[in-house]
């Protein structure tokens, strides 16, 4: 079974202001990776925070997938990516380009997502949009992928 951790990164979930209904959509759907979800935090949108649950994840918990929900537009405060970028080892452009391409069959403001994926140690990390819609969009992209990608990994 694949290890899934879940990072919403968000003001307002962090804050309890909004319901974080994008985690728990990934979270309802880890079964398809198949994955079994052991670590699901919500933060603000602070590199700092960002950066320590990614590695606590990685290198404590020892996930073998990461799916962050949000932080990845324009607003000042998006900066899952740069979060992102800074702890890993190596990049996987093909997996957001995917993601872009066929969200903007859907959407052309699919552009607007700066999501990054990467590999840190033996962790593949993806980012997500933030809406409930996108993630939905984003995984049907993806979750056909994850488990030959995991298997590499190990
Ligand atoms: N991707 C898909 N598949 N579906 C969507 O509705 N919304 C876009 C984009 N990617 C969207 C999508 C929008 S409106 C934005 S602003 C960016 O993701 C960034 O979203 P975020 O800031 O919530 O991370």
């Amino acid at each position: 079974m694949i290890k899934v951790g879940i990072l919403t990164s968000s003001d307002k979930g962090y804050a309890g202001e909004r319901i974080d209904e994008s985690g728990k959509l990934i979270a309802e759907r880890a079964g398809e990776i198949p994955g079994e979800v052991i670590e699901y935090v919500i933060v603000p949108d602070e590199i700092e925070e960002i950066k320590y649950n990614l590695i606590q994840m990685s290198d404590v918990a020892k996930v073998d997938l990461i799916l962050t929900t949000g932080g990845t537009g324009f607003s000042p405060r998006d900066i899952t990516p740069e979060a992102t970028l800074s702890v890993i080892d190596k990049i996987a452009p093909g997996i957001p380009e995917a993601m872009r391409a066929k969200s903007l069959e859907i959407t052309n403001r699919a552009m607007l997502s700066r999501a990054v994926a990467g590999i840190r140690k033996k962790t593949l990390i993806i980012n997500m949009p933030g809406s409930k819609k996108a993630v939905d969009e984003c995984l049907d992209v993806i979750i056909p992928v994850l488990s030959h990608a995991i298997e590499i990994l190990r």
